[in-house]
């Protein structure tokens, strides 16, 4: 956490990362998303927090679940919500970002919600618009509305966040999910581990203030929280597993590995999931999976974000 990100001016435009946000903002959007949840669960699913404002969301890689996230958010909160798919052009891509955001800024959106597979990507575009810009997944470096909604997920289960025990496992190379949890849970106070096989493990992980594990059932050993990854095939280029087959072995969990966790710790999923490959169908829908709960805590974080960045919890921005 930074300190001259504090919740000053500036910054509240702009949800580029977890690091760009200091404690107090974090408290402050688990709390509203707390209202957001009321609002999604009431018959009249309406605020008017952003009433004629103009939301835009630019995705420049595909996304089901954070996009339709991002969009039913929006509509409740009373934005008028545009979805732009841009597909991946091969050349000059820095170019077509930054064009593709200008003429859509001379339009006069008030909220531009991005996803790019180049990480930083959100953040250049950010100082190059006139309003606010959320990230929703900037190459493997962050997705903050996903550890939002995580942190969210674990505080309404568990109570709290501070001093529980949370695994995060498999490919944390390719994961911007995997970045923004261990900041944000490092930032609650949460003790982070990681799990996963060396190639799948980004060198200097252990100066994030995590403890690094090879085996599943040493690194789950006690944990109240299991957050399985995604294997990001899309993003190897090489192989950095021998097999689908022995990764589930040694990586997927299933029963026996979730044993070594504590009675009752939560399975989470940031999906989409690749059953039998990181994680069992029996577990993924078994009693301790909250995976369905975290899609639903999206919505509400997602509210939650950009009601606080166009002032709507009283502070003017
Ligand atoms: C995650 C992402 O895109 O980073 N998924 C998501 O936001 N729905 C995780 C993943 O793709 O594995």
């Amino acid at each position: 956490m930074s300190s001259q990100n504090a919740s000053s001016a500036p910054t509240r435009r702009h949800l580029t990362g977890i690091a760009t946000l200091s404690l107090p903002d974090i408290q402050t959007l688990l709390d509203l998303s707390e209202e957001e949840i009321a609002v999604s669960r009431s018959r009249d699913k309406k605020k008017s927090a952003l009433k004629g404002r103009t939301q835009i969301n630019l995705f420049f890689e595909a996304s089901t679940r954070t996009q339709s996230s991002f969009e039913l958010a929006g509509k409740r909160l009373g934005a008028d919500v545009m979805n732009m798919s841009v597909a991946n052009s091969s050349v000059k891509k820095g170019e077509t970002l930054i064009d593709t955001a200008m003429t859509l800024n001379a339009m006069r959106p008030d909220i531009l919600v991005v996803r790019h597979h180049a990480a930083g990507a959100v953040a250049l575009l950010a100082q190059k618009v006139d309003c606010s810009v959320v990230n929703a997944g900037d190459g493997a470096h962050e997705h903050p509305t996903q550890a939002l909604l995580d942190a969210l997920t674990i505080r309404r289960r568990m109570g709290r966040v501070a001093g529980l025990r949370v695994a995060i496992c498999g490919d944390v190379l390719h994961s911007r999910v995997a970045r923004s949890n261990i900041l944000l849970l490092n930032a609650l106070g949460a003790e982070v581990r990681v799990i996963g096989p060396s190639t799948l493990l980004p060198s200097g992980i252990a100066d994030m203030g995590v403890t690094v594990f090879r085996k599943m059932e040493e690194g789950l050993k006690d944990a109240d929280v299991v957050m399985m990854l995604r294997l990001q095939r899309e993003r190897m280029e090489g192989a950095f597993v021998p097999s689908v087959r022995e990764y589930f072995r040694q990586y997927g969990l299933d029963g026996d590995k979730l044993s070594h966790a504590r009675a009752g710790a939560l399975v989470m999923h940031p999906g989409p999931m690749n059953r039998g490959v990181e994680i069992a169908s029996g577990i993924a829908d078994g009693p301790q999976s909250v995976i369905e709960e975290q899609v639903e805590m999206g919505v509400a974080v997602r509210m939650a974000v950009m009601e606080w960045l166009a002032g709507g919890d009283g502070e003017s921005r």
